[in-house]
C-alpha cells in the first residue's frame, strides 16, 4: 500500500514480531510471499539484521539500492539454504571454497565465486563475481526455504550508518520505505560477516568478522588479508577488493577518535578531553569497557561489554554509536581494542567509524 507523504512516496511498512525458537509459520510465509512477488522485508541473520529481496529479479534488487540510498557499484550477498544454491549461482567451485563453506556454513562466512549467468549484474553490482552466504539465524534460514528464492540482502541500515543488530534500528532507518521488518530480536553477532575471495590460488580476507583468520588457516593453509582492510580510505592508492569497504562507513554523526595505549593513559587522556569539551558546551560520549568504566568521571559514559570476552564487545559496537547518535553527541571518544582474533573485525569497523582518527598515547 502507498499513501502520500509531504509529496514523497512513502509506504506502509508491516513491522512483526517473530520468535525465532516458535517460528509462526504463517507470517513467515507472509514475507516469503513479499519476497516472491518482488518486495522488501528486513530480517534478522546472526550477524546482524539484512535487507533482502529476490536476488535473481533485476527490478527487485534495484529496490534495495533505492531503501538504503546505497551506490550501485555496490554488490549484495546472495544467502542461500542449501548447497544447491551453491552449484546454481557459481560457475567454478574452487576445493578451498567449498572446504569454507562445508566447514562454517550455515554462518557468519561469505565466500566470493566467479558468478554463474543466473546471477543477474544489478545483484553483483557489476562484477563477474558473487557473494554467497549460508545463514544460520533460524528466521533467515527458514525464510529462504519458505520463499525458494535466493536472497539478496546487506545490512538493513541507510547506506553509511552502522548496521543495524535489533529491529528498532531498521525501523530508524527504513520504515516507510519497505514493505516489511521482521523483529526477531537481538542478534548474536553485531558485525557481518567475515568476507573471504577464493577466486584467487590464495583466497583473500576482504572484510574481518567472526570467522576470524586462524579458524581460516586451519581449514585452508594460508588466507591474505586485502591491503585496504587496515589502511585508510584516504589512501587512494589501495583499493579494496570489496567495493562496499571503500565507502564510508558505520559513522556516528559526532566526531569519533580512538585512544590507544596503556589503559591508564587511555583514561586519563579521554578524561583531559572531555573536560574540555565539556567546558565549551559540547555533548560528549566515552565508550568504555566494563574494566574502566568506574575510572571516567565525567561526560555521558556507556560501556560496550567486558574485556574477558570480545564477543560482548562486537555485540555492543554499532548500538552504542547509534545510541550517541540519537542522544545528539557532539564528541565521541573510545578506548581502542586488541588487533587479533574478533578484535581484528573490532577494530577494522571501529576505525572506519572514526575516519581513521587515532590518538595514541
Ligand atoms: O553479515 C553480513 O554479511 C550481512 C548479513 C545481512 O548477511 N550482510 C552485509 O551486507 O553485511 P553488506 O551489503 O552490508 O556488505 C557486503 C559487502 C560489501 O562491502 C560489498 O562490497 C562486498 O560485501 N561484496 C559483495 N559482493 C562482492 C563481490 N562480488 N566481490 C567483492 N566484494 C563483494
Ligand atoms: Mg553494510
Amino acid at each position: 500500500m502507498k499513501q502520500i507523504e509531504n509529496g514523497q512516496d512513502k509506504m506502509k511498512t508491516k513491522i512483526v514480531k517473530i520468535d525465532s525458537n516458535n517460528i509462526d509459520t504463517s507470517l513467515l510465509t507472509e514475507a516469503a510471499g513479499i519476497l516472491k512477488n518482488g518486495g522488501l522485508v528486513a530480517f534478522p541473520t546472526e550477524t546482524v539484521y539484512g535487507l533482502g529481496a529476490d536476488g535473481l529479479n533485476e527490478e527487485a534488487a534495484k529496490k534495495i539500492y533505492a531503501a538504503k540510498g546505497r551506490p550501485s557499484d555496490n554488490p549484495l550477498i546472495v544467502h542461500i539454504a542449501d548447497f544447491h544454491g551453491l552449484e546454481e549461482l557459481t560457475r567454478e567451485c574452487p576445493d578451498k571454497g567449498r572446504k569454507l563453506a562445508e566447514a562454517f556454513w550455515p554462518g557468519p562466512l561469505t565466500l566470493i565465486f566467479k558468478k554463474s549467468s543466473k546471477v543477474p549484474l544489478s545483484t553483483t553490482g557489476g562484477l563477474d563475481t558473487v557473494a554467497i552466504r549460508m545463514p544460520s539465524h533460524l528466521i533467515a534460514y527458514e525464510l529462504i526455504r519458505t520463499s525458494g528464492i535466493y536472497i539478496a540482502a546487506p545490512s538493513a541500515n541507510v547506506s553509511g550508518r552502522p548496521s543495524p543488530t535489533k529491529a528498532e534500528h531498521v525501523i530508524e532507518d527504513l520504515d516507510g520505505k519497505i514493505d516489511m521488518i521482521i523483529d526477531g530480536g537481538k542478534v548474536n553477532i553485531g558485525l557481518e560477516s567475515t568476507i573471504v575471495d577464493v577466486t584467487s590460488k590464495i583466497p583473500v580476507i576482504l572484510r574481518p568478522g567472526y570467522i576470524t583468520v586462524d579458524m581460516i588457516e586451519k581449514v585452508i593453509g594460508r588466507v591474505d588479508i586485502d591491503k585496504a582492510v587496515f589502511s585508510g580510505i584516504q589512501d587512494a592508492n589501495i583499493r579494496p577488493k570489496a567495493p562496499g569497504m571503500k565507502y564510508k562507513h558505520y559513522a556516528p554523526k559526532g566526531d569519533l577518535t580512538i585512544y590507544e595505549g596503556s589503559s591508564e593513559n587511555v583514561v586519563k587522556a579521554i578524561n583531559k578531553i572531555t573536560e574540555e569539551k565539556l567546558l565549551l558546551g559540547y555533548r560528549v560520549g566515552i565508550i568504555a569497557t566494563e574494566e574502566t568504566f568506574p575510572y571516567y568521571k565525567k561526560g555521558n559514559v556507556k560501556t560496550i561489554g567486558t574485556r574477558k570476552d570480545e564477543n560482548t564487545i562486537a555485540r555492543g559496537l554499532f548500538e552504542v554509536l547509534r545510541d550517541f547518535d540519537s542522544e545528539g553527541t557532539d564528541y565521541i571518544f573510545t578506548e581502542s581494542f586488541d588487533n587479533n582474533h574478533l578484535g581484528q573485525a573490532i577494530m577494522n569497523r571501529l576505525l572506519k567509524a572514526a575516519g581513521y582518527h587515532i590518538e595514541k598515547v
